[in-house]
């Protein structure tokens, strides 16, 4: 189980402390995909980069992460090494950027392979050959063969995925997975993902701003804005009833941006800036349902049958 507890995110600058994530907290079995979806510049990265340990050096990094029963955020540089082997796999957003362009796709698998699992380099070649199988490519040995700029944007996610599942980690961070593919492979590339997923049963995080994919991949979806998780359920549940007014202005959007005749419909305002403090509920300037005590008072995250909320409304 991959478990977030109070997690905040706060950067000091000219002796004043900026708030960027607060209070931050859900958790997810093995076997389940939590979607994490928000604008951009609502702290969905920052999240999951407090997840993948790369904050651990920030002074205002409050709360707990643990992964199989590790605490990722009290880990040592050189304990981090080895959870990020064996425990997490990350899935970047641009996967032509993170491979190498002058070395072989088979090179660079195989290092990570050697690297992730003690082997030795000949070895690893048939457990990279038989990765890539398992991940759809027919020809496994043709893609061993070939330089990244010889592969589709597709077909080198592919192999990064590849890359972050041959530990069998027990989490598997995707931010923005499919953001620079083409959107006829992005579903592909989520039945990639979650077939081997099914195979190995890690838990995964899915950062995206493409709802579509939040909601048709996730078992539940978290809304962040500004710096908070607003709202948290099931993905069906918040499809058809989302709760807070952020996650309904939303789910609006995305309906109403397929269905024909009904017009755009567009979250009115601005998001405030980080640097902007403000005692109330930060949604309270685009929130078409505020009251009197969302501009002075920030809502608690409460309970709710099928999951969580924090707004007045409530
Ligand atoms: N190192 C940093 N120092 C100062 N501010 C930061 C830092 N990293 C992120 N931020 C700010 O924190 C906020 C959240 O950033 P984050 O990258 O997590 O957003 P995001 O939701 O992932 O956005 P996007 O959808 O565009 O990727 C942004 O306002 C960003 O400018
Ligand atoms: S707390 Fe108030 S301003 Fe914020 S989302 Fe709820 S109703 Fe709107
Ligand atoms: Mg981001």
């Amino acid at each position: 189980m991959t478990k977030v507890e109070g997690l905040s995110i706060s950067i000091k600058k000219k002796n004043r402390t900026y708030s960027l994530v607060r209070d931050v907290c859900f958790k997810i079995e093995q076997g389940q995909i939590l979607g994490i979806v928000g604008e951009s510049g609502s702290g969905k990265s920052l999240i999951t980069s407090a997840i993948l340990g790369m904050l651990n050096h920030l002074e205002g990094l409050e709360g707990s992460v643990e992964v199989s029963g590790r605490n990722i955020l009290k880990a040592s540089p050189q304990e981090l090494r080895s959870l990020r082997r064996d425990l997490i796999g990350y899935i970047p957003q641009n996967p032509r950027e993170s491979l190498t362009p002058t070395l072989k796709v088979g090179s660079q698998l195989v290092e990570v392979i050697a690297a992730k699992t003690g082997r030795n380099g000949r070895e690893c070649r048939p457990v990279a050959g038989e990765l890539l199988q398992s991940l759809g490519f027919s020809a496994p040995e043709k893609i061993l063969q070939m330089y990244p700029h010889q592969l589709s944007g597709g077909m080198c996610q592919r192999v990064a995925i590849a890359m972050a599942v041959v530990s069998r980690p027990a989490l598997v961070v995707a931010d923005e997975p499919t953001s620079s593919l083409d959107l006829l492979i992005k579903h592909e590339i989520m039945k990639v993902i979650r077939s081997i997923q099914a195979k190995q049963g890690f838990a995964l995080i899915l950062v995206t701003h493409d709802l579509d994919l939040a909601f048709s991949s996730s078992d539940q979806i978290a809304v962040v804005y500004g710096g908070r998780l607003v709202e948290m359920g099931t993905a069906e549940e918040l499809m058809l009833r989302p709760g807070h007014p952020y996650t309904r202005d939303l789910v609006r959007c995305f309906t109403r941006s397929g269905a024909e005749n009904c017009g755009s419909y567009y979250i009115p305002g601005e998001p405030l800036s980080i640097y902007t403090r403000f005692t109330g509920c930060r949604y309270f300037n685009r929130c078409r349902l505020r009251l009197e005590i969302c501009e002075t008072k920030e809502p608690a995250c409460v309970r709710l049958d099928n999951g969580r909320v924090a707004c007045w409304l409530f």
